[in-house]
């Protein structure tokens, strides 16, 4: 269900496309019940799922802090009126020149989850709060991250307790179940390996930060917020989640134009139908096909029948969906709209700044309602 305002945005249909179009509106209605389902627990946006400055705007105004990965972002959410002490930099990953660049803006949370950070957190953030980032079991997940991301529990609590002699603060434990994440038990368990390395390092009333990974009901459906909620429990801890996707997922949507329907005849019984955006232009979580947007046809319906969606570059990966199946109506021609739903969230900050020549993903945002 789209809002009113979407729809009534889409109801112009002669814009060119393709574009991504945004509802703050719905952003802040998914955070009130996020906070709603999370009593008393601070909600920090992953700026990287969607940095619009009209969606960060409307999340300072609701009142959450920032993930940031980078300076850059963090310069996003100061400019949308956050403060720098409700910004953590959560990408262990950042590098000493970033983690400098945001301690001079003035954010002193961190995110570690190796020794070699820890030493230059400690360098360049002196005194700063920390939070280690543990490797937990992300099955379940559309996009998991462990593979890159996570110290093993042992190694997370010597970060935690080196921390002191660095002159940082070992401030909590922190983890991510991967990103659509749709089992309220993988969060179950990555709380209990948080809360065993909190105890282990010795921390008080730790931050327990669940990272983010909620899922948005793409296709079918999935657990509510309440489940995810009830599987991480009451604990005595400062309670922190970092969503992205299921903040601003539904509340974008990706207006595109048919470039061409072909018949393939010796390669596919199916119709190729060919869009004019794809994983270049904002369509990257289609790689491995692990996100499978809803699709509509605005105008067109009637018998409908299988169908490959590809983009519209020389890239042989431009294919959005060859397994996930795909039905749309037999009168689909080109030039007709194909809408992809709940499309807010790691789509225009994706799109590639001009491969092929096509450039980076027009965005749009509703104008507020009354
Ligand atoms: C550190 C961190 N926190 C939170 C998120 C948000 O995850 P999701 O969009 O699955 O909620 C990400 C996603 O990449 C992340 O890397």
């Amino acid at each position: 269900m789209l809002s009113d305002a979407l729809e009534n945005f889409l109801a112009d249909r002669g814009r060119p496309t393709p574009f991504l179009v945004l509802d703050p509106a719905v952003v802040v209605d998914r955070y009130a019940a996020l906070a709603a389902a999370f009593p008393g627990a601070e909600i920090l946006y992953a700026v990287k799922a969607c940095p619009h400055p009209a969606v960060l705007r409307a999340l300072v105004a609701a009142g959450a802090g920032f993930d940031a990965a980078s300076p850059a972002e963090v310069a996003l959410c100061t400019d949308a009126g956050a403060a720098p002490e409700r910004i953590c930099a959560g990408n262990p990953v950042r590098g000493a020149s970033a983690t400098a660049a945001c301690h001079t803006a003035g954010v002193r949370r961190f995110v570690t989850d190796s020794p070699e950070d820890l030493d230059e957190i400690a360098a360049h953030a002196p005194g700063s709060d920390v939070l280690v980032r543990v490797l937990v079991d992300d099955s379940g997940s559309a996009t998991p991250f462990s593979g890159k991301f996570g110290a093993t529990p042992a190694a997370a609590v010597d970060l935690l307790r080196a921390c002191a002699s660095r002159g940082l603060v070992a401030t909590g434990v922190t983890f991510h179940a991967g990103s659509q994440q749709t089992r309220p038990a993988t969060y179950a368990a990555g709380v209990a390996t948080a809360l065993e390395v909190a105890r282990e390092a010795g921390l008080h009333r730790p931050v327990l930060d669940i990272g983010g990974g909620l899922p948005v009901a793409y296709r079918s459906e999935v657990p509510g917020f309440a489940e995810f909620a009830a599987a991480v429990g009451e604990h005595d801890v400062r309670l922190v989640l970092e969503p992205g996707r299921a903040l601003v997922a539904e509340a974008g949507v990706l207006r595109t134009s048919v470039l061409r329907v072909s018949r393939r005849p010796g390669v596919d019984h199916r119709r190729w139908v060919y869009l004019d955006a794809g994983r270049y232009q904002g369509l990257a979580e289609t790689e491995n096909e692990a996100i499978g947007y809803p699709l509509r046809t605005p105008g067109r319906d009637g018998p409908a029948g299988p169908v490959v969606p590809a983009g519209p570059t020389c890239d042989g990966d431009d294919v959005l969906y060859r397994r996930t199946p795909c039905s749309l109506p037999l009168s689909l021609r080109a030039g007709d709209h194909v809408d992809l739903l709940a499309a807010g969230a790691y789509t225009a900050s994706y799109a590639s700044v001009g491969f092929n020549g096509f450039g980076p993903l027009p965005v749009h945002v509703v104008p507020a309602q009354d």
